[in-house]
């Protein structure tokens, strides 16, 4: 087991000082914020986070953060297929008492956005996963942890007060990959992510070229230990970790913790993740990290619900930066979504503070949304939200 780090205090009051003066902030006139002596920016939209962020992370730590595979394709296509969807409003309805909250796993979460499992947080900011934790803590959100996080689970939980999802990288030695789920589990992990789209890391030209690696003082407690590191070192070798089906279901019968796969974007492979007795799928493309002209994620989610038929819960990710993108995942099919990249970059901005901000924002912006849509519940957006010409008229 590697040495926990010992967890800072967590002072309460200046942290509720500094969430309302963040959002005093973003509620005040740009001019008056601007004025204003916080160090907390002000943030209005997940996009005005990344410039936040941008300016304050150095350049290879955002280029690694922002950046995707080879011609960044798939991480334009992400956001640009959303922007292809319109709605169709209805109005005069009544809207009673908007209500955003999601069940998953037979517990009510707020609201339908979690956050993605994402490597390094310290690179963000100095206190890393545990201020991720602390902010998801102050907006119910749930925190999927990563294998190549910078700060144990068991320190992660200590900070954390909502659910903790464990992201399990399969390890070549399976030996120690039974220790990370039976350690997982011991420290309280609701449930594993299994991350099944990366056999091998993607062609990260951006990033490579900005020469980013993990800083000094930087270690991945979860890893410690593992006996053939697998990464791509050279140029003439690329080994495949070999992960197939049949360990997926070893390890659906192994975990005591219900098991989501990361990375289906194949309406068979969701089905076969189903009959393999998955508790969930995420349509995800890795954030276009990974294999560059993946299709959007928004574009190969209806296919995979369809596919599901309702069994389990499909969740996505890739390319949400707005209250409007949440709805439209949800009317083709995404029970909730994940966010990667925006809540790294509250946190690089503005510590925990920016990360609950983060949530904050897409909070008010999907209830504006469904009020806007006519729609009072969440639970009630169909693909009827969405404009059909024809149907348009
Ligand atoms: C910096 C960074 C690190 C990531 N690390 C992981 C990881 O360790 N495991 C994993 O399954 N996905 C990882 N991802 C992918 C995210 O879980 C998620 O699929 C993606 O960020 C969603 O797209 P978005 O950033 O547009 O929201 C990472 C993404 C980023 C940006």
């Amino acid at each position: 087991m590697p040495p926990s780090r010992p967890v800072p205090p967590l002072d309460r009051r200046a942290f509720v000082r500094a969430a309302a003066a963040l959002g005093a902030l973003a509620l005040a006139p740009r001019g008056l914020a601007a004025a204003a002596a916080s160090p907390a920016p002000d943030l209005l939209t997940l996009d005005e986070a990344e410039a936040a962020a941008r300016a304050k992370l150095d350049a290879a730590a955002y280029a690694y953060v922002s950046g995707g595979a080879g011609e960044e394709r798939t991480l334009r296509w992400n956001r640009e297929r959303f922007d292809d969807l319109r709605f169709r409003q209805r109005v005069l309805r009544d809207l009673g008492d908007l209500d955003i909250s999601v069940t998953l796993l037979g517990r009510k979460r707020p609201m339908p956005v979690l956050f993605a499992p994402t490597a390094s947080n310290r690179i963000a900011h100095p206190e890393g996963e545990l201020a991720v934790a602390r902010g998801a803590g102050a907006t119910g959100t749930t925190y999927v942890l990563s294998t190549g996080a910078t700060t144990s689970i068991e320190d992660v939980m200590r900070a954390a007060t909502e659910p903790v999802w464990f992201q399990l990288y399969v390890q070549t030695d399976w030996k120690f990959t039974e220790d990370l789920v039976r350690r997982a589990e011991a420290a309280g992990a609701e449930a594993l992510c299994l991350t099944v789209d990366a056999p091998v890391p993607g062609a990260r030209t951006r990033s490579e070229r900005a020469g980013y690696v993990l800083p000094p003082g930087l270690t991945v407690p979860m890893l410690q230990g593992v006996s053939r590191p697998d990464s791509v070192t050279t140029l003439d070798e690329v080994t495949p970790a070999r992960l197939v089906w049949r360990d997926v279901e070893r390890l659906i019968a192994f975990s005591r913790r219900p098991v989501f796969l990361k990375g289906i974007l194949d309406p068979a492979d969701a089905d076969r993740a189903v009959r393999a007795g998955a508790a969930g799928v995420i349509v995800s493309n890795h954030g276009g990290r990974n294999l560059d002209t993946l299709p959007a994620t928004i574009e190969a989610l209806p296919a995979v619900a369809d596919a599901v038929a309702g069994r389990v819960p499909v969740l996505m990710d890739g390319g949400i930066r707005r209250g409007t993108d949440i709805v439209k995942a949800v009317a083709c099919g995404a029970t909730a979504v994940l966010i990667g990249r925006p809540y790294l970059y509250g946190l690089a901005a503005a510590g925990e503070a920016g990360v609950a901000h983060i949530q904050r924002i897409l909070r008010k912006e999907l209830r504006m949304a469904l009020a806007l849509l006519g729609v009072p519940r969440l639970s009630a957006v169909d693909r009827g939200v969405l404009w059909e010409p024809r149907r348009g008229g």
